[in-house]
């Protein structure tokens, strides 16, 4: 096995520090259950100086009272070569995230589509860079009228697949891509017809099992080595060493009861 090497990203995240669960729109969700704010904050601090003590750069997105779910990153824009095509949010609760993440990509000069259709950004978008491919989900959030008009805001080919598990709910709890070319995926998160396109894909892929989704394993994020993922999915980071990539393991179990972990706290800013 040839050794994997790093390349280095920008990243878009916003600190949690206005994280509470007081509505509940995934099964994730318990307002009941007690959250330790300040502990969100301590464990989203770490996972940012692991980045960048990886080289990667980190833009900070101010957090704003009244949107606890803001520190979910990833669901405000989706970006491919310098363009985004931005978010639009199913429930009423995370709607106004929308216009803070369209205001930090005009401020930065990014060519910015403002959506149309319901999508919920890279929470249900992911990109291949070897096929130049979006590979898109629907079925809980994002409407697939949103999948056609990215693939034209981005002018790259995209792969509808269907989500038809409550929990794994954004196509970024059930999938991940590692590589250029290679993806990991929990099958059984998606329809079967998505899992016979998946499995024509990417006959390489590295499967998933239900507690490797469970302990939010698929929720990482790569940079073609490093795998930046939840201290709770040991049995994915196994999975993920044994195919050559370093796993790096980062506690975030306080963003767990929102629903999210390292994938959902993190917008890949690909220009
Ligand atoms: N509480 C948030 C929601 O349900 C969690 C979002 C997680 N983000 C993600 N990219 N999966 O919308």
């Amino acid at each position: 096995m040839t050794a994997k090497s790093a390349r280095v990203r920008q990243y878009l995240m916003c600190r949690p520090a206005y994280f509470t669960v007081e509505y509940a729109i995934n099964p994730w969700m318990d307002t009941t259950t007690p959250v330790d704010t300040e502990r969100a904050v301590d464990q989203w601090e770490n996972l940012v100086s692991v980045l960048r003590g990886h080289g990667h750069t980190v833009h900070e997105l101010r957090p704003e009272a009244g949107l606890p779910d803001m520190v979910f990153a990833a669901n405000g824009g989706f970006v491919v070569d310098d363009a985004v095509y931005g978010a639009k949010f199913r429930f009423p609760q995370r709607q106004a995230e929308a216009a803070a993440h369209e205001k930090w990509y005009r401020d930065a000069e990014w060519t910015f589509t403002t959506p149309t259709e319901t999508n919920e950004g890279e929470g249900d978008f992911a990109y291949v860079p070897g096929p130049g491919l979006i590979l898109a989900g629907y079925g809980f959030r994002t409407d697939p009228r949103g999948h056609a008009e990215a693939g034209e805001s981005l002018k790259r080919p995209v792969i509808s697949l269907k989500l038809t598990d409550p929990r794994f709910y954004h196509l970024d709890t059930a999938l991940t891509v590692l590589d250029d070319d290679t993806i990991a995926y929990y099958p059984h998160a998606f329809s079967l017809s998505s899992q016979a396109v998946l499995r024509q894909l990417f006959p390489d892929a590295v499967v998933a099992d239900e507690a490797d989704a469970m302990a939010f394993g698929l929720n990482t994020v790569s940079d073609d080595r490093h795998v930046y993922i939840n201290t709770e999915a040991t049995g994915m980071a196994d999975k993920l060493a044994a195919r050559g990539y370093e796993p790096i393991a980062v506690d975030l179990s306080e963003l767990k009861k929102g629903g999210g972990s390292v994938k959902c706290c993190i917008a890949e800013l690909r220009g």
